[in-house]
């Protein structure tokens, strides 16, 4: 018997500007689904000329801003590494006043066996106290496989953070072909960096890397 799943909303989309910072695997992947689904879409990175690349490789509706600047998107998607990340939107500081700033970040440690991050504290509580009192941090995207992402095939995503900004986040990962799955506010963001971390396990230890966690009720 097919198991009964959660319905998707049927929303109207509205195709808007995302700003991506970053170049790397994550911003490729997300960038060309996004704009596959309409969006146009705007890469930012230290290395201009690597967002460059990006922004070939996604096609056509792709700009490339300067790291920095004030993004040209109401959605800021940081697809930094963790490291990097707090310093990063350190530096766009104020431009971000008012935004919606997506976390994809996974602090994960060498082995990807725990997170660095100090217990109960997570990445985008970081990010949100150091971003402008007026941004609104939310956590997506961080337990799903970039590349599995890129297939552009339906997925359950989950997402915490700013309860003003979750109605919007939703319907962006909607338009996406995605099922958002609402985890809570932002001390929820920890739970979601420690799902990642049970994702990297469960590949590791015998599911393989073309897994993404699906939610079910019974
Ligand atoms: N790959 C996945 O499947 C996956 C899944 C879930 C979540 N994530 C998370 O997504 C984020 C990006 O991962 P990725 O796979 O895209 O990594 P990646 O391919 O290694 O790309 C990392 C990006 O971060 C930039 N960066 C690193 N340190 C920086 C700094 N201090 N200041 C500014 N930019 C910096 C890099 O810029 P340069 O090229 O200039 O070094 C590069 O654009 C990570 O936080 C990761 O935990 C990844």
């Amino acid at each position: 018997m097919t198991k009964p799943r959660f319905k998707h909303s049927e929303r109207t989309h509205t195709m808007t500007t995302i700003s991506i910072i970053g170049s790397g695997n994550m911003a490729t992947a997300i960038g060309t689904r996004a704009a596959k689904h309409g969006h146009t879409i705007e890469v930012m990175s230290r290395d201009a000329a690597k967002a460059q690349a990006v922004a070939d490789q996604i096609g056509d509706a792709v700009t490339v801003g300067t790291f920095g600047a004030p993004p040209a998107g109401d959605i800021v998607i940081v697809a930094v590494l963790y490291a990097g990340a707090v310093d990063v939107v350190r530096h766009y500081g104020d431009s971000l006043a008012g935004k919606i700033v997506i976390d994809i970040t996974n602090p994960f440690n060498a082995d990807a066996s725990g997170v660095v991050t100090s217990p109960g504290a997570s990445v985008s509580q970081e990010i949100a106290a150091a971003a402008p009192d007026s941004a609104h941090v939310v956590k997506a995207f961080n337990t799903l496989f970039g590349h599995v992402i890129a297939r552009d095939k339906p997925l359950d995503v989950f997402f915490a953070g700013d309860p003003d900004a979750k109605a919007q986040v939703a319907t962006f990962l909607e338009s996406l072909g995605m099922r958002p799955l609402d985890a809570g506010g932002l001390e929820a963001t920890y739970a979601l960096e420690w799902a990642g971390i049970l994702l990297v396990g469960l590949a590791n230890n015998g599911a393989g890397f073309d897994l993404a966690f699906e939610a079910t009720t019974h």
